[in-house]
């Protein structure tokens, strides 16, 4: 049984640790080790508040009040070593002797991220479908009535323009552009719902870089920060909407622009990767960066930190560039961030 028992934890594929009643770690599985990121010969016969002394005490998996008995049943948790963050599913329970005394205590734990990140997913993209009904719903309900006030607020203008009125003028001027405004919000609405024409055409993505790269321009100026960007000689064309993509790298950039308060450089970046056909394109900027408690949040509609925010920037684009057989990613460790947009190059 001993020997069973010692075969069982060292390769069983869960995490298991095993305590002594002065909180002793006797023994810890290889898979508990990998989670954790700790070396088992270093951590063996040490007690657990030892071992775990650069985790605040709150953020510890294991408590010392496991040993009063507090047991836990699925207890969802998550941890981060040096280099990956997991999702775990936790039980934990005190063993006794046999008269009964407690003479220490088990924790078992499963590693759940890729369930827990797939039932995110769907949640999101449930979130996302519930979201495109109403959008494409409201869109259209909400278009017709601007049309008919766009329209008798360009004749009025027309009138106030020939009568010399040029207040009056100024504000239909005004409330012209803010009908814009509106429109354009519902035209963002109805990509988030489906976009009615994706068109795939072979196209050179250097070129739409370089389409948008004056309107990014423009927004950079206002703002302080100048743009860098690294071009790739003859970069393989892809399949692809020229126009959805625009869309997208504007977003992207001008999400980076905002985000250097203090001014700054905005990088461009392509690159081929030829192992697995892609091409990819960075759009780095300097600014804070996102907290790690954010980041599973800034692809969800209406998810904002920003006063005049609709919060739909990146949904739409990750719409979009999924709708493309894309991807996109985001990396952001402390002090600025990269967002990388991935499109498979043509055959
Ligand atoms: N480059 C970035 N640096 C820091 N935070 C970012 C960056 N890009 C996005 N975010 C965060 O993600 C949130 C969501 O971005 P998203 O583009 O979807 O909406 P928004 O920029 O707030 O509003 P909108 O794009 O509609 O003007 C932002 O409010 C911001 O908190
Ligand atoms: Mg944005």
């Amino acid at each position: 049984m001993q020997q069973f028992a010692g075969t069982f934890i060292k390769d069983v594929n869960l995490g298991v640790l095993l305590i002594d009643h002065n909180f002793l770690l006797v023994d810890i599985s290889d898979t508990a080790c990998r989670i954790l990121g700790v070396d088992k010969d270093a951590v063996i016969n040490r007690s657990m508040d030892d071992v775990f002394c650069m985790v605040p005490k709150e953020h510890r998996l294991v408590q010392r009040t496991l040993l009063d008995g507090v047991e836990a049943r699925n207890q969802a948790a998550s941890w981060t070593n040096d280099s990956a963050r997991f999702e775990l599913l936790m039980d934990s329970s005190l063993l006794r002797n046999e008269a009964g005394e407690i003479v220490g205590a088990y924790v078992i734990f499963k590693d759940v991220t890729n369930i827990r990140s797939l039932e995110q997913q769907v949640q999101r993209s449930d979130r996302l479908a519930m979201i495109g009904q109403i959008a494409a719903g409201t869109a259209h309900e909400i278009r017709n009535p601007l049309t008919s006030i766009k329209g008798f607020l360009q004749v009025l203008n027309r009138q106030f323009v020939t009568m010399g009125m040029e207040k009056e003028q100024g504000y239909t001027e005004l409330m012209l552009s803010e009908i814009d405004r509106i429109n354009e919000l519902v035209n963002e609405f109805l990509l988030l719902s489906k976009p009615k024409h994706v068109s795939f055409d072979r196209i050179d993505l250097s070129s739409v870089l370089r389409e948008v790269l004056p309107i990014i321009n423009n927004q950079a100026t206002l703002h302080n920060v100048t743009i860098c960007y690294q071009s790739v000689y003859r970069l393989p064309l892809v399949i692809a909407d020229q126009a959805l993509l625009k869309q997208v790298f504007i977003n992207l950039c001008k999400n980076g622009i905002e985000a250097m308060v203090a001014g700054g450089t905005l990088t461009i970046i392509e690159r081929v990767s030829f192992t697995d056909n892609k091409v990819h394109i960075d759009i780095h900027d300097a600014g804070p960066g996102i907290p790690a408690f954010l980041i599973d949040k800034i692809f969800d509609p209406f998810f904002t930190t920003k006063e005049t925010g609709t919060g739909l920037g990146l949904s739409v684009c990750q719409r979009i560039v999924h709708d493309l057989g894309g991807q996109i990613r985001v990396s952001s460790k402390g002090f600025g961030t990269t967002f990388t947009v991935t499109i498979p190059i043509a055959r």
